[in-house]
């Protein structure tokens, strides 16, 4: 949405003010500054915060990349990006001019010293011109290839330390984290030589979501939930996190990717910890992430050897979104034309603890699904015993919660009712809160949430080294299993504005259960 100059909303403020004001001065250095993470959602995200009177006092950005820019065209390129966002808020000129001063940016390489050194310098510079303090935070928003450069010449350059001891620095890491569960090792012992673990947030931007943060709040908020939430009462959960999107622009990096590492490794795997934790001790970063963890330990290896039993792979051929033609995967640009990249995935997982035994977890995620869902659907077991007359006008089904964790963002509960009228039917109604309607404001964008939190200094919403390796330990029989017989893909095997290849139907209907389209 294109922004002109208007009045900020009395809405747009309340949106922003339940967020609590970081209160530490902060240097804020983005490696990749050129971006376009930088672009879409850093800049914005900041430039919002400032909007709400969210950053700190002493405040400045660095912007440290190779495309030649000073000072002066990097605030220019960033107006544009504040400009053309759909998540900054309105814009109003008196608050870009204040934070426009604050944005800085160095021309370097990822490799040289003299970036570095360069660097340093006007970090000292930041301390007094915008009354930093020594505190850091890097954000790493560069291509992952270069993330054990950066941080390997941080420590050269004493960039990782501080010599006030009152100060801090912190380091952001953009996913993906490691590419497999060796390379993810590999970092993390880089990252552990500069930094200590509390240092250090390895961003998923799910988890600054409202709707994913809510499921916490949903379940340990209220004592109605927490009893039925376990193997007793729940049938099955399913989650789906579908787009209509393909892969735009990024045909380079989703060929490597694909589907599991892309949306599995990360935002399926922390929805469905969230989703399956204990209740943590209190809400602090050591508990809460322990209480995941727990669930990422306890799910069941997948066995490669009857992996077709609990995985599905699948592609995009040509098909409509909203009846407009989108090309197939493999005709997209930086896309090979004999691809073997799956942009579809579906899995079955168990967790075998007290809670969830026997409980079938099914994710899904995909690329070119009829339409933008992401959802938790938790499907209650049928009733024992049914003493009603059931006619062929009676529905009665199983309850099924259903956090919408985007779009229409809400939570809803289906369940049989009386239908009005002198005998006993049963119609299944809908009871339903949507964030909009309730609140009446629109939730902060992840990476403002996230940003806020990483300059306050609370870890409780990134990942941790552990469960960034346990996650990509769950899913390496998978990724190595689909890389050594890729050949044998039938791709494409749906077409795009479908729910993916049928054999993702057959994973739930051998189970005698279908998938929730929303
Ligand atoms: C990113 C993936 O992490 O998440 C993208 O790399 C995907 O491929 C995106 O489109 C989805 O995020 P959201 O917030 O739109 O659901």
């Amino acid at each position: 949405m294109p922004i002109d100059t208007f009045e900020i909303t009395e809405d747009e403020i309340n949106r922003l003010t339940v967020l609590p004001r970081a209160e530490d001065p902060v240097a804020f250095v983005i490696f990749g500054a050129s971006g376009d993470l930088t672009h879409r959602k850093l800049i914005p995200g900041l430039y919002n915060l400032a909007c709400a009177n969210l950053l700190p006092k002493g405040f400045a950005v660095i912007g440290y990349a190779v495309t030649p820019m000073d000072d002066e065209s990097f605030r220019a390129a960033m107006l544009d990006a504040v400009k053309n966002s759909n998540e900054a808020g309105p814009f109003r000129q008196d608050i870009w001019d204040d934070f426009a001063a604050s944005l800085h940016y160095i021309t370097a390489d990822f490799s040289q010293s003299d970036g570095y050194n360069l660097l340093k310098k006007r970090l000292d510079e930041m301390m007094v011109d915008h009354h930093c303090a020594e505190n850091r935070l890097f954000y790493l928003a560069t291509l992952p290839s270069f993330y054990t450069e950066i941080v390997k010449n941080l420590m050269k350059h004493g960039l990782n330390t501080v010599t006030d001891n009152t100060a801090w620095s912190r380091i952001i890491i953009e996913k993906p984290f490691g590419h497999n569960l060796e390379s993810a090792i590999a970092l993390n012992k880089v990252i552990h030589q500069a930094f200590e673990e509390e240092q250090i947030y390895r961003i998923d931007h799910y988890l600054g979501k409202e709707t994913v943060q809510n499921i916490l709040a949903f379940r340990f908020a209220n004592s109605i939930i927490e009893p039925i939430w376990n193997r007793r009462y729940v049938d099955h959960i399913q989650i789906t996190a579908g787009e209509t999107l393909g892969v735009e622009h990024r045909g380079n990096y989703y060929e490597e990717a694909g589907c599991l590492r892309d949306m599995f490794q990360n935002h399926l795997i922390q929805l469905m910890s969230l989703v399956a934790m204990d209740p943590p001790v209190r809400y602090g970063s050591q508990s809460v992430r322990d209480r995941k963890t727990d669930v990422l330990k306890a799910i069941m290896p997948i066995n490669p050897e009857n992996l077709a039993e609990v995985a599905v792979r699948g592609q995009y051929g040509m098909g409509y979104i909203e009846s407009q033609q989108v090309a197939a995967y493999r005709e997209e640009p930086d896309v090979s034309p004999t691809s073997h990249t799956e942009t579809f995935a579906a899995l079955k997982l168990t967790v075998d603890n007290w809670r969830w035994a026997d409980v079938p977890f099914y994710l899904r995620s995909g690329k070119r699904m009829p339409k933008k869902l992401t959802q938790i659907a938790i499907q209650f077991k049928r009733v024992p015993h049914l003493f009603f007359h059931m006619g062929p006008k009676d529905q009665i089904e199983p309850n099924i919660l259903t956090i919408r964790i985007q779009p229409n963002e809400g939570i809803s509960i289906r369940f049989g009712a009386k239908a009005p009228g002198p005998e006993m039917h049963i119609r299944q109604v809908e009871m339903n809160f949507t964030y909009a309607e309730t609140f009446g404001v629109t939730p902060a964008t992840a990476y403002e949430t996230l940003l806020l939190d990483s300059m306050s200094g609370d870890p409780t919403l990134f990942n941790r080294a552990d469960a960034v390796e346990l996650s990509w330990a769950l899913l390496a029989p998978v990724i190595e299993t689909w890389q050594a017989t890729r050949q044998f893909t039938a791709f494409p095997n749906y077409s795009a504005g479908t729910w993916g290849p049928a054999t993702a139907d057959k994973l739930l209907a051998k189970d005698g259960r279908v998938w929730f389209n929303g």
